[in-house]
């Protein structure tokens, strides 16, 4: 709530300002000059940085424990952004394969082209991951709490993997937050978010960011790590170690990948965000508690096939549940009803208070089928890769009072069962 703002010295505002300009003014031609230089701290261009945006920088670094952060326009500007700074064609990078959609998409598909190869490990083990590290590899890549499967990451093993072979481990932790995980403390070096969810938590703003921990020698694996640890041409062989120390890797991030490719995150957009930070904790505590009532409420009902909460002892992520998450688990959970596809499809018509939508960490319930919506675009064996059957509904149970979250369950659930139920699409408008 108070961390990385003291209050405007101008204003004496107390709520953030919104600082929405483009640009800057320099007090002289040579003012300027130094600020290009980085030779003296302050603002020149929004698309380089900006004070609303940096407190939210400083706020979510403090919160992951972080030494710097990079606020930019999107999760998934931030998760580009991430590997981008670190990888050249001719190199690789290894990532579990339980992904958020898009983000399968960009490492599969898209890094390819670029000649950056995706190695996808076959487990989560950290064997598996380390088995896939040759001398070309990059960095580890994973999902905290992977999005939609719900399972967690052992970062420490996986960090300890990564670290044995000279490379950095990168976390998405966008659905457990840093209230319920921080994965600088267990050795991970740079966290990515979709501020977009939970951080955020009202829906009306995308936003990413990309934490610094600070902790990775990039000094010490200066052969792959050039762009870290050696002159940079397109910032005027400015050398990231040198100048900036702890925040290299997230320095460059900002004066290589934002100032010349420009996925800048909106004043405003920092502003609404900020306002969501400040309720974070409370919220997520909510959810957790709501979250354990509808799996528990799901997992006694006979309509409902199975259910995926790794707060079950029954669940293989019960245990790592316990060890990183504190035994609160995310409010995103999966379950499977009775009836397969077309019951699936009978339940998400009939929800009434729920929003059926393809975003989660809302304050409000939503309710998405990811296998026709946010994993469309996965061939058959890449959606059982990313833990998602074709009857597969995911919920992200928001902070409504529970009574109302499970009297629209149950009556959904009533209408999965019947045969005659109208499809909503048949309905007139
Ligand atoms: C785990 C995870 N990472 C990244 C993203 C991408 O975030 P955004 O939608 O803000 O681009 C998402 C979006 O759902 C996500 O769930």
């Amino acid at each position: 709530m108070h961390g990385g703002y003291d209050g405007d010295p101008t204003t004496r505002a107390c709520a953030v300002p919104i600082y929405q300009t483009v640009a800057f003014e320099f007090d002289s031609a040579d003012h300027g000059a130094a600020l290009f230089n980085l030779e003296v701290p302050g603002n020149i261009y929004t698309r380089i940085g900006n004070p609303t945006n940096a407190v939210l920088e400083r706020r979510v670094a403090q919160l992951e424990g972080g030494v710097e952060a990079l606020s930019v326009s999107a999760g998934t500007a931030a998760v580009h952004y991430a590997v981008a700074n670190l990888v050249e064609a001719g190199t690789n990078f290894v990532t579990t394969s339980q992904l958020y959609g898009a983000t399968y998409t960009l490492f599969a598909h898209l890094f390819r082209t670029q000649g950056v190869e995706a190695r996808f490990a076959a487990s989560a083990e950290p064997e598996a991951i380390a088995s896939l590290i040759d001398a070309k590899t990059r960095l580890v890549y994973c999902e905290s709490v992977g999005n939609p499967a719900g399972n967690i990451a052992d970062i420490p093993a996986i960090a300890a993997a990564a670290h044995q072979h000279g490379v950095p481990l990168i976390v998405d932790n966008t659905v457990a937050t840093p209230i319920l995980l921080r994965p600088i403390e267990h050795g991970a070096d740079i966290v990515v978010h979709s501020l977009t969810k939970f951080i955020g938590g009202h829906g009306n703003s995308l936003g990413g960011i990309i934490v610094d921990g600070g902790n990775f020698p990039w000094d010490l694996h200066a052969d792959k790590f050039p762009m870290l640890t050696r002159p940079e041409p397109s910032y005027h062989d400015v050398v990231y170690t040198q100048q900036f120390g702890r925040a290299a890797y997230v320095a460059r991030c900002r004066t290589v990948g934002q100032r010349n490719t420009g996925a800048t995150l909106a004043p405003l957009s920092a502003f609404l965000i900020l306002q969501g930070l400040e309720t974070l904790p409370l919220r997520v505590e909510r959810h957790v508690e709501n979250a354990r009532a509808v799996a528990a409420f799901l997992r006694d009902d006979p309509r409902v096939a199975w259910v995926n909460y790794a707060g079950f002892a029954t669940s293989p992520f019960h245990p790592l549940a316990e060890r990183l998450l504190g035994g609160r688990c995310p409010s995103l959970l999966t379950f499977g009803i009775r009836g397969g596809f077309e019951a699936g499809r009978r339940f998400l018509d009939a929800l009434g208070m729920f929003k059926r939508l393809v975003n989660m960490g809302d304050v409000r319930s939503l309710a998405t089928h990811p296998a026709s919506t946010t994993h469309r675009q996965l061939t058959g064996p890449e959606l059982l890769a990313a833990g998602v059957t074709p009857e597969t509904v995911r919920l992200s149970v928001g902070i409504e009072h529970i009574d109302d979250i499970l009297d629209d369950l149950d009556q959904a659930l009533t209408a999965s069962q019947r045969d005659d139920a109208p499809s909503r699409a048949a309905l007139p408008a």
